[in-house]
């Protein structure tokens, strides 16, 4: 048997070429080596170029190049500062670096980041009791990505189908609206109404059905089907374009869902943890769903955190080894989530979003008809629709306001989001309204 004395030499003469080559980057290739060695501060262009060509074109960003965020403020690579009206899709609704949630992601990251589930650690359980004991429900699946957490909530809805209500095996169906968006994974895509999400990626996951949103008769004759397990809805659709629906809705969902003995999910990632105005747009209308998806702000914008919360009869489903991540509970991510949970109930984030909003809705609402047709939203989730010319359009909208200093993003040609950070006041968000009515005016 190799002695630990052994070990160690062999260690010891293996180390030094590999140290080496890690700190002296002698692996690399002599253009990446020279590259990383000359890295200094790129102009914006140049930034634009260089994810051109080594990045997939996923994405179409707006061309801004950041380097800083504080609290409401981003700053671009040349010294510019902007307010952020996107707030990275509602993730940074406790601002940008907030402190509080920087404290806990270092002080953790330089204790213990991650064990895997393999273990127990000391951080997972405290994590756990307090997001379940805020939110009310009797267990917490962690996970990382909100779409991790509508794929969690998924399986725990088929599981609960086949073992509780006894719905005949792979028969289960999860009811989802129209125009609903979660995420870019395979069964994400395969309940999307989106031929941008979809188109090209098929065969899509079997067992998934739609339904209009905010349309109650056609939910109800849907839920008649005895092998629906679950149905999935935003309260509000986030990318869909901000869309509400009436009020009273989300009350009949959780009738019909009851009446029919199916599971109602939440899927709160955007809309959930202040973001409209409450601590979850679910409580604007007091109605408990099923299975509640957090995500986004459960991390403040600093790490990938996303939830799962349900009752035992749902969670208790799920067995060892059935379903679950390497990342998901660290310790890190807990420590940053107790934190975001709780920079989000001292500063009274739901508080601030609510009256913001209302301020934000009134202010907009006095822009010029011919240009922006539409206003709304609820907290400081809202959104105004453009009206398209050949002289402007959303995208057009959008590079104004940036080069007035504010950053929006169009969503489906015509719709601009506005979700500032939620920790806004009222005179930021008048010097807002300012740029946000000369930029218009501009048109
Ligand atoms: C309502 C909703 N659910 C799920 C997701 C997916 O979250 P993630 O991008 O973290 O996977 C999003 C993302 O925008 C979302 O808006």
């Amino acid at each position: 048997m190799t002695s630990i004395l052994q070990f160690s030499r062999i260690l010891s003469r293996a180390a030094p070429p590999l140290q080496r080559s890690v700190h002296s980057g002698t692996r690399l290739t002599s253009t990446a080596a020279s590259q990383l060695k000359h890295d200094r501060p790129l102009t914006s262009e140049a930034i634009y170029a260089r994810e051109d060509k080594y990045g997939a074109h996923n994405y179409h960003p707006l061309p801004v190049a950041l380097e800083r965020g504080e609290g409401i403020h981003v700053w671009d690579v040349d010294g510019n500062r902007y307010y952020d009206f996107l707030s990275a899709y509602s993730a940074v609704n406790q601002g940008h670096c907030h402190p509080k949630i920087i404290a806990a992601l270092n002080a953790q990251a330089s204790k213990l980041t991650l064990t895997s589930r393999a273990f127990y650690n000391d951080v997972l359980g405290i994590y756990e009791e307090f997001i379940t004991k805020m939110f009310g429900y009797d267990k917490v699946l962690p996970m990382n990505t909100g779409v991790e957490g509508g794929e969690t909530a998924c399986k725990l809805a088929r599981k609960w189908a086949y073992n509780v209500k006894g719905v005949p095996s792979n028969k289960a169906k999860i009811i989802f609206a129209e125009g609903n968006f979660w995420g870019r994974t395979m069964a994400a895509i395969s309940s999307s109404t989106d031929p941008s999400s979809y188109e090209g990626f098929g065969p899509y996951m079997p067992g998934f059905e739609l339904v209009p949103f905010n349309d109650i008769p056609a939910l109800e004759k849907a839920l008649q089907d005895p092998n629906v397990a679950a149905f999935m809805v935003e309260p509000i659709q986030g990318e869909a374009g901000v869309v509400v629906p009436d009020q009273g809705y989300l009350t009949k969902v959780r009738e019909l869902c009851t009446k029919y003995n199916v599971l109602w999910i939440a899927d709160e990632v955007q809309t959930g943890l202040a973001r409209t105005g409450r601590r979850l747009a679910v409580d604007h209308e007091e109605v408990r769903p099923d299975l509640v998806i957090l995500g986004k702000a459960l991390s403040g914008g600093v790490y990938p955190v996303s939830a799962v919360l349900c009752d035992d009869e749902v969670m208790l489903t799920i067995k060892p080894g059935e379903h679950g991540s390497t990342y998901g509970g660290n310790p890190v991510a807990c420590r940053v989530a107790i934190a975001a949970l709780q920079v989000m109930e001292e500063e009274k984030l739901s508080e601030n979003a609510e009256r913001m909003g209302h301020l934000l809705r009134t202010e907009l609402r006095k822009l010029p008809k011919e240009v922006v047709t539409t206003v709304r939203g609820k907290g400081l989730l809202n959104a105004v629709v453009i009206k398209e010319t050949k002289d402007y359009d959303a995208w057009k909208v959008c590079l104004r306001l940036r080069d007035n200093g504010l950053l929006a993003k169009p969503t489906h040609g015509d719709i601009i989001r506005l979700a500032p950070p939620l920790i806004i006041n009222e005179e930021e968000l008048q010097n807002c309204v300012e740029i946000i009515h000369r930029t218009i005016m501009s048109f």
